[in-house]
């Protein structure tokens, strides 16, 4: 798998970076904007109140007016009420935007990632993706709904404040700004060191998830092999960088916090110093000095909170840019606008010249599918026959455009699959694959998950094709657990065996009713048996639906109209069986090698499977393959 992770980040700017969040911040930006006004209201207030001071020093302290003392108490009482209040009001209002703007993005990156590619889920890490929309999203909704305004809010205070400060005197303002100046130096140490710190880290707790995902999925490989202590050892490697990292951000901060703290109470005694000599000198009244330092202790507060707001800016930054690469990977699988409802076709198949090769292939090797042609008629069924890992599964993923073919192209019912509509598209044809997935939901929702025009499920015509598809896949079990067809099974159907999953996944297939059915070796956990009558229950929705089957066994291949070898990424041989198997030797020596690999030991299956294949045979008058086969067989020993 790709390691996204240690790619290098593409430094684009703060503001460009963080910009970005506005498509989703646009409706709450009248929110935000009163936030920071109500914010900025709750700081004038505050300034106001070295105004009242000075006025109380210079006036009626001198003058020894005690009536006007009590006003300016009272109003300095009041500002200090106002200004609790604005502050009340600025985090009411901005409580709500940020979580808008937080499920709003993820709604966006859910549907985001849905879209794209199985090629892009190939080279993408889980738990990167997991972190990115859950961390990586709280850190923008923190940044939004308290970082933003108050940064905004606090600046400008710092600013105001500062001018204020020239009001009193000029001089020791100027004295101030500069001895304030090492904050500037310090402030942009950190700003490159703690960006690249928080990108760092974020990718650091991206692979700690993918760790847990990876470990708790393969929970029972880890037990099975006794390596549990193994995977605890590459989560605590992992999540003990993630520490370390955390902790040098905490430090990185921590220095700022520390220049931040320390340089303005420098600055303030530099002034101080200066002030009472300016005051002794009567260049300055004691009004104006009290006031001055009255106003840079009102600034303090958001001088203080400055290196922590960065912080949160920093974060949220690195988040956006994470959040963006996900969003900005596009989807080469172009789809077109849906004109009309589709209309069920007679789900002819075609490859002309198909080609297909990954992405990342070298580009010395030859194509994986290497030009494939082949016709399969309406209701036929078509085995896919070859060794392992000649790409049998990549050739079933390519009708559905789970990836798009590099050359060639391919027609359902005369119609190219790039130019029809992808949703009309993967309905018509549906799939079962050899890995069954099911979902954590009810058994009706993950059989009935293909049937878009069937919404109630608790429909007398749901119930219909539910049962015909559980009938067909030999999924009676299902009616003996706790709740039947209503129980809910477990995450990622875990709770039941291999093969229950797979004929559930198969029934999933076959509810969908679709025009073409591909079934990439969805039988391979059944025992011979039950596989084989899952197959003459097959025969009966095939002899209608065109099929492709990836076949593992003698018995799969059987279930064909005709079979197709797959050899170097080619169509070796196309016949039927008992075609193929006097034409084509490179096909016997596939079909031996495929009895092989039954599970059943050697003399025990030549009884089965000669048991079985007669019982289909039977059924469906292949008597001269089933001979052949068993000749075959025979030779191969
Ligand atoms: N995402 C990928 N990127 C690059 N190569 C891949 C990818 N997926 C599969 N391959 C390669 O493509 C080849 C064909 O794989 P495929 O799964 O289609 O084989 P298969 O015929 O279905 O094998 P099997 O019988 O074992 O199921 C393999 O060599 C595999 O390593
Ligand atoms: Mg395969």
């Amino acid at each position: 798998m790709t390691q996204l992770a240690s790619s290098p980040p593409v430094d684009q700017g703060v503001f460009r970076s963080l910009a970005r969040v506005l498509p989703y911040a646009k409706a709450e930006l009248p929110r935000l904007g009163f936030g920071t006004l109500v914010g900025l209201l709750a700081s004038a207030f505050a300034l106001a109140i070295p105004l009242t001071l000075e006025a109380l020093v210079d006036g009626p302290l001198q003058t020894g007016n005690t009536t006007l003392i009590w006003g300016s108490a009272g109003l300095i009482a009041l500002l200090g009420l106002l200004e609790a209040l604005f502050v009340y009001l600025r985090r009411v209002t901005v409580l709500t935007p940020g979580t808008r703007i937080d499920a709003k993005m993820r709604n966006a990156i859910y549907q985001h990632v849905q879209d794209l590619p199985v090629a892009f889920h190939d080279s993408w890490q889980s738990g990167q993706l997991l972190s990115r929309a859950q961390t990586d999203i709280s850190l923008v909704r923190r940044w939004m709904s308290f970082g933003l305004v108050m940064l905004v809010s606090n600046s400008i205070t710092i600013i105001l404040g500062v001018v204020i400060l020239f009001t009193w005197s000029p001089l020791l303002a100027t004295v101030f700004i500069v001895a304030s100046l090492p904050m500037l130096i310090f402030g942009s140490r950190f700003r490159t060191r703690f960006s690249g710190l928080a990108r760092i880290t974020q990718d650091q707790w991206g692979d700690v998830a993918t760790s847990v995902e990876e470990s708790v999925h393969g929970i029972r490989i880890l037990k099975s092999f006794g390596r549990g202590q193994d995977a605890l050892g590459r989560f605590t490697t992992r999540a003990s960088r993630g520490r370390d990292l955390e902790i040098d951000k905490g430090s990185t901060l921590a220095t700022l916090t520390f220049w931040l703290g320390w340089v303005p109470d420098f600055a303030l005694a530099s002034c101080l110093a200066l002030g009472v000599w300016l005051a002794s000198a009567g260049s300055l009244s004691t009004g104006e000095l009290f006031a001055f330092f009255a106003t840079a202790a009102v600034l303090a507060g958001p001088i203080a909170s400055i290196s922590f707001l960065l912080a949160l800016t920093f974060e949220a930054r690195s988040g956006l840019d994470r959040i963006f690469e996900v969003m900005d990977a596009t989807n080469p699988i172009l789809d077109v606008a849906e004109s009309s409802a589709p209309e069920r076709g007679r789900g002819e198949l075609v490859f002309e010249d198909v080609h297909f090769r990954h992405e990342d292939t070298e580009a010395d090797r030859p194509d994986l599918i290497n030009g494939i042609s082949l016709h399969i008629k309406p209701g036929e069924t078509m085995a896919l026959v070859g060794v392992t890992g000649s790409g049998k599964t990549t050739v079933t993923a390519l009708p559905a455009r789970l990836y798009d073919v590099t050359g060639g192209r391919i027609l359902l019912d005369g119609v190219d699959i790039a130019t029809i509509p992808l949703n009309a598209l993967r309905t018509r044809i549906a799939m079962a694959f050899e890995d069954a997935t099911l979902f954590s939901a009810r058994v009706k929702d993950n059989v009935m998950l293909g049937r878009h025009d069937v919404s109630d499920l608790e429909s007398p015509e749901a119930h219909a094709i539910l049962t015909e598809a559980l009938e067909v896949a030999e999924a009676g079990f299902v009616y003996d657990l706790p709740e039947g067809v209503d129980t809910i099974i477990g995450e990622q159907g875990l709770s039941l065996s291999g093969g229950q999953r797979q004929r559930l996944a198969l029934a999933r297939a076959i509810a969908a009713d679709p025009e073409v059915l591909v079934l990439d070796d969805p039988l391979s956990a059944l025992d011979v048996q039950t596989e084989a009558r899952v197959e003459s229950a097959l025969r009966k929705v095939l002899a209608t639906t065109t099929a492709l089957v990836v076949a593992h066994r003698p018995s799969t291949v059987m279930l064909a109209d005709r079979v197709a070898l797959l050899h170097e990424g080619r169509i070796a041989a196309v016949g039927t069986h008992s075609e193929l198997l006097e034409s084509s030797a490179a096909y016997r020596s596939v079909i031996s090698s495929l009895a092989d690999t039954d599970q059943a030991p050697r003399e025990d299956r030549a009884v089965t499977d000669s048991t079985i294949e007669l019982e289909i045979i039977e059924s469906t008058g292949l008597d001269d393959d089933a001979r052949l086969i068993r000749r075959d067989d025979e030779d191969a020993r």
